[in-house]
């Protein structure tokens, strides 16, 4: 099984499900030995999203493709969906593809073109489009935990039911040991709770043992902020947008779909923030 984006969030999730449920894993990306380093359980291969002539070698022999759009690669045409070409050339047995959630009717993410194409394709595929995930904790609002105590954004007493991408990596990994039953199917996953940014703030604080506090801003003061942590201002824009949007409560629908596929619920912000408490830990 090719996992693109193996160093990453939901494709080293995948990996390790895929590993842990005794299927083979070819583990992609840009530095093959950082990716081996991560995943001492697979095998490691050169992939990169922008030069063609690394697909064919990657998906040579592989019954099945994990694919994820990474956040730095808007133009999907000469990557990704170039990427599902060549797996088609290749006869991949079946495709997953990580989306997100309503890009099967939002036109403006890229998401959708990639779903598209899929679609279009000969290739057998399944499509997971995955809610706001509980590792942006680690990611983009990390900095501001650690070196603040504080969650700072515009998303005002909006709602997130946040998934644990351990969780989007179960759910492939079903799909790639029973491909048949989950071919041509588009699945919505999210978490099994739909939390506000206090509550989130109040979670860190009881698990981490100091007070994390809750500081929601403007959308204009969250994009500065964001470009003056270092992001480039395409990436604080997508970031700024995706965050006001949660005060529209467009993140906060709990669907049951991961837990009708997996048989249990999903796991909990708490969960996930139990079992990564290191992450926030100050320096002192
Ligand atoms: N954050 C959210 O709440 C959320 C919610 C729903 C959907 N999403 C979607 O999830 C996706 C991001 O997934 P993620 O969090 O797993 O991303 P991530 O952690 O940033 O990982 C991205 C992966 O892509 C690889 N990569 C980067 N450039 C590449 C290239 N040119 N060729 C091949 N591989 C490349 C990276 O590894 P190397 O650079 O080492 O190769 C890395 O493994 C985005 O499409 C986003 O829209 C995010």
């Amino acid at each position: 099984m090719l996992v693109v984006g193996a160093s990453g969030n939901i494709g080293g999730s995948v990996a390790r499900a895929l590993i842990h449920a005794g299927i083979p894993v070819r583990a992609a990306g840009t530095d093959p030995a950082a990716v081996a380093r991560a995943l001492p359980g697979a095998q490691s291969v050169h992939l990169d999203l922008l030069d063609p002539t690394t697909f064919a070698p990657a998906l040579q022999g592989a019954d099945g493709l994990f694919l994820v759009r990474p956040p730095a690669i808007a133009k999907v045409g000469p990557t990704l969906n170039a990427l599902l070409d060549a797996a088609a050339r290749a006869q991949v047995g079946h495709v997953v593809f990580s989306s997100v959630t309503g890009a099967d009717t939002n036109r403006v993410v890229p998401h959708h073109r990639v779903e598209t194409h899929l679609a279009g394709s000969s290739l057998s595929w399944t499509i997971l489009r995955p809610g706001f995930f509980a590792q942006n904790l680690a990611d983009a609002y990390r900095t501001d935990i650690v070196r603040d105590d504080r969650i700072i954004l515009p998303s005002g007493q909006g709602r997130a039911a946040f998934i644990d991408v351990r969780d989007i990596g179960d759910v492939a990994a079903l799909v790639f040991a029973d491909p048949v039953t989950h071919r041509g199917a588009g699945y919505t996953l999210t978490g099994p709770q739909a939390l506000d940014f206090e509550q989130v703030a109040a979670l860190l604080s009881d698990e981490l043992g100091r007070r994390i506090r809750y500081e929601p801003t403007t959308a204009l003061r969250y994009l500065r902020h964001v470009h003056s942590q270092g992001r480039p201002w395409v990436q604080a824009v997508v970031q700024t947008v995706l965050h006001t949007g949660l005060r529209r409560g467009q993140a906060e629908r709990v669907d049951p779909t991961l837990e009708r596929l997996l048989g249990r619920s999903g796991r909990t912000l708490t969960q996930y923030v139990h079992d990564n408490r290191d992450l926030w830990a100050t320096a002192s």
